[in-house]
């Protein structure tokens, strides 16, 4: 029997890679999504990637009933926790929504799991927690200043977490900070098709590239970088999926609580970003070089060290292998899942 993987926000982007990667891992994902920025039709493509769709429910994580409901009637073996509203702007402009989202959400989540007596659960936190430092690469250890209210819900969530852990030792809770998750299934089914215009620079350069978009505006060219533009560290979603799975492999040999950065250590420019898309796509990306975009930081990469130790995971892949996956999903998908 396949362990059930409860798997919240399973149908967005880095969810829909996890349960590729749960489902080749032998574990059986159980998706609970409410479709506020993903596609129902994502399952069709999970279905010819698996073999057969994961199991999927319409509702929202913030509904204990439905929860309540979920425990008593699936063996579910743990949860992994990606519900949640992700754009930096959004919740500067809406707060509540982020607070309650992605807050109450996860501590609906965790009591519904305290009463079931389900204590695996992996949340999906990110490297914004960390603000701006001039020291890198970031380790775990590095002081928290989140400058925005979605890095501070991810900041209140992994608090929430530690000290529902140090309260009862049978918690097993990973919290997983995410660097840049970027590219695509090797398949070209699934990926990322953001609404309206992208904020984020891949799927920007990836419109450009396919013709939606005319050119990129570059944020910043005068950063303290080699090029002067912005530098991250970008990780393939398959990387970071099968990281999810390397978490859980860890909370079913040892109980407590793991915080660890998922990257790859390595930093790559905006230029560079560009470059390799080119290369990828064999066409030009314009691009402009315009004025440094607010609150963003000049650099930023993971020490990915203490992932390797704990889970044995580092991440495989290049920003060659990143851009490629990401141009097949976006070339075959120009219009994501309505393509
Ligand atoms: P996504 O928006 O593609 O996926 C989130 C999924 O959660 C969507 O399918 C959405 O419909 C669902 N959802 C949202 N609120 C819900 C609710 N209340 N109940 C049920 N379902 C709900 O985002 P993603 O890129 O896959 O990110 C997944 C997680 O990883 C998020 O928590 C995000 O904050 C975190 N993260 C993402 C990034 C990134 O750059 N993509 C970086 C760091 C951390
Ligand atoms: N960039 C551009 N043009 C664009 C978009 C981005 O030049 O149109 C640049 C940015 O200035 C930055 C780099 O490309 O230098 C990466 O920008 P992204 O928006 O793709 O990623 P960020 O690092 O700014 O943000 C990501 C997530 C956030 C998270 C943050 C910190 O999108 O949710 O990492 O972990 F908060």
């Amino acid at each position: 029997m396949s362990p059930t993987i409860l798997v919240t926000g399973g149908a967005g982007f880095i969810g829909s890679h996890t349960c590729v990667a749960l489902a080749a891992a032998g574990y059986a994902p159980l998706v609970l999504d409410n479709f506020c920025n993903s596609d129902v039709r994502v399952f069709e493509r999970l279905a010819r990637i698996i073999g057969s769709a994961p199991r999927f429910v319409e509702g929202d994580v913030r509904d204990r009933a439905l929860l309540d409901r979920l425990f008593a009637e699936q063996p579910i073996a743990g949860v992994i926790h990606f519900a949640g509203l992700k754009s930096v702007g959004e919740s500067v402009s809406d707060p509540l929504a982020y607070y309650d989202n992605n807050v109450h959400g996860s501590l609906v989540l965790a009591a519904a799991m305290e009463a079931a007596s389900v204590h695996t659960l992996i949340f999906s936190s990110s490297a914004t927690v960390y603000g701006a430092t001039d020291r890198l690469p970031i380790g775990e250890g590095e002081a928290l200043q989140p400058t925005n209210p979605y890095g501070h819900s991810k900041q209140m969530v992994e608090q929430a977490l530690a000290d529902l852990q140090r309260s009862d030792p049978r918690w097993r809770i990973t919290l997983l900070r995410y660097f840049n998750p970027v590219g695509a299934h090797e398949s070209g089914l699934i990926g990322e098709h953001p609404h309206g215009k992208p904020n984020n620079l891949m799927p920007y350069v990836s419109q450009v590239a396919v013709g939606l978009r005319d050119k990129l505006a570059v944020h910043g060219g005068d950063y303290p970088t080699p090029d002067g533009t912005g530098v991250r560290d970008y990780v393939h979603v398959m990387d970071l999926a099968e990281g999810h799975v390397a978490a859980l492999r860890h909370a079913e040999r040892q109980a407590g609580l793991a915080t660890l950065n998922l990257g790859t250590g390595r930093g790559t420019s905006v230029l560079e970003v560009v470059k390799a898309f080119e290369r990828a796509s064999g066409r030009s990306i314009a691009y402009e070089i315009g004025p440094r975009r607010t609150g963003d930081v000049p650099s930023n990469w993971a020490d990915p060290a203490l992932a390797q130790a704990t889970l044995g995971w580092r991440a495989q892949r290049g920003i060659d292998q990143m851009c490629a996956d990401s141009w097949r999903w976006q070339q075959a998908n120009p219009r994501g899942y309505e393509s």
